[in-house]
């Protein structure tokens, strides 16, 4: 079917970014429209969505007529997004995320120097530490007891890895933080209880900034501390704040999602898993693999036409949002369900998407590759025999435009009759 592209318009959405939608049919149907499809968010707020791999490329990277800052999203500077919109606080708000150019380049320079590779392969012991406690608390799991993993396994271990990067040490602080982080992360609390959770995180990070500044640890705190940019200028006390606030974000729902997953991938594919429990295949391709399978961001919110500007065949007008659909632009040629999680050819993985592209290109990656990697080989060196407790089928994704993943993955720990699994272990002995 031709499809006259150069006729779209924001005024004519022909989709919907639906978030009780799956992210393959929806990626599907969006793929029949063509690389750049206008849309429909949340309460008919209008976007164009980027869904092909090239089209995801050519908006994330440092497009000249497309900005990251949102005050160049016209319907917002009109008053046209209600106050209360889902996606707002995702949206605006000053993090690096929302700089360009000049001021995207000094805020990341200070960053990139914290997450220098030196700094994040010096983290793998505690790593490794902190991994092999929260499975001892698993231990007394029973057997065909059903637990969730998520909840118990990888929800705690991105956090517990973030305070440890932060030289957040005091086991109350780490505690009030975690308090306050889920109540920020829950959908059923009032505006007053998010509220008080946002004021009592970032008096957390203001009692760790006056810590870790009397008593520097060498953790990232201390470093953004002394940093200095290419002016010889520090970050002011409220962008030291803001961005642990925006790290802490952007560095914990992703990795719990990408941790379940992955777990889920193996456990659907008891041959891979055998072979990498074998050695023939290995966590980090696990990972790769993982990633690209279901891309923990389903979607990246947005960018902003500076000017008019035809992309791949559509006209974006100057003010209009442009949405990045990585679930769909990451696994473009499988658009088709259910699409292979197949560790044997890695070629796909090489040139995924799932940590963005471009000036913005995830700065935590190599420690969510190290985190993952560790996670996962310690949590199946210790319960080999795990075993999804429901049909695959049964599970319910998170609902939500902006993540990838599950609701809840529960698993057996430990069954009774380790037969089928069993075997996978004694393959190994
Ligand atoms: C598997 C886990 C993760 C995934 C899938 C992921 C994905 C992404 C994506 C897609 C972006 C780009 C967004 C855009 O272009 O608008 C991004 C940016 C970012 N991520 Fe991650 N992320 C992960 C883990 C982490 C971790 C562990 C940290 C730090 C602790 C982190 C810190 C950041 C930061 C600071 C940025 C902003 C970079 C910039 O604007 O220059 N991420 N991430």
């Amino acid at each position: 079917m031709y499809i006259d592209r150069s006729k779209f318009s924001l005024d004519q959405p022909v989709s919907s970014l639906d978030p009780n939608r799956g992210t393959y049919e929806e990626a599907a149907e969006w793929q029949r429209h063509g690389p750049v499809v206008p849309v429909t968010l949340p309460d008919d707020v209008r976007a164009w969505a980027a869904v092909s791999a090239e089209a995801a490329r050519s908006v994330l990277n440092a497009h000249p007529d497309l900005s990251s800052d949102p005050q160049h999203w016209g319907a917002y500077n009109r008053g046209e997004i209600p106050a209360g919109w889902p996606l707002l606080h995702l949206i605006v708000g000053e993090s690096l995320l929302n700089a360009d150019g000049a001021a995207h380049r000094r805020l990341r320079g200070l960053l990139s120097h914290a997450f220098a590779p030196r700094r994040i392969d010096a983290l793998a012991p505690r790593i490794q530490e902190i991994t092999r406690e929260l499975l001892d608390g698993l231990e007394s799991v029973e057997p065909e007891e059903v637990i969730d993993l998520k909840e118990t396994f990888a929800y705690p271990l991105p956090l517990m890895i973030i305070c440890e990067l932060y030289g957040l040490i005091d086991s109350d602080q780490q505690r009030q933080l975690r308090g306050h982080f889920r109540t920020l992360l829950s959908v059923d609390v009032s505006s007053a209880e998010r509220q008080a959770a946002t004021t009592g995180e970032r008096e957390v990070l203001a009692r760790l900034v006056a810590d870790r500044s009397a008593a520097p640890l060498g953790d990232l705190t201390s470093a953004l501390l002394e940093a200095l940019d290419e002016d010889g200028g520090k970050l002011t006390q409220k962008e030291l704040i803001d961005t642990l606030e925006f790290i802490l974000s952007a560095g914990h729902e992703t990795t719990v999602n990408a941790l379940t997953n992955t777990v889920l991938a193996l456990l659907s594919h008891p041959d891979q898993l055998t072979a990498v429990l074998g050695g023939e295949l290995s966590w980090s391709g696990a990972v790769e693999a993982g990633l690209y399978w279901k891309a923990p961001v389903r979607t990246v919110f947005m960018r902003y036409a500076l000017r008019d500007t035809v992309l791949h065949g559509v006209t974006v007008r100057r003010g209009e949002p442009i949405a990045v659909s990585l679930a769909a632009a990451n696994r473009e040629q499988y658009a088709t369900v259910p699409a292979p999680f197949d560790m044997h050819d890695s070629r796909p993985y090489q040139r995924q998407l799932a940590f963005g592209a471009g000036p913005h290109y995830c700065l935590g990656a190599p420690l969510a590759r190290l985190e993952s990697s560790i996670g996962l080989s310690q949590l199946f060196a210790r319960f080999p025999a795990m075993r999804l407790a429901v049909p695959e089928s049964e599970l319910k994704p998170v609902i939500s435009t902006a993540i990838n993943g599950l609701a809840a993955l529960p698993v057996v720990l430990r069954p009774a009759s380790a037969s089928d699994s069993g075997d996978r272990a004694a393959q190994r002995e």
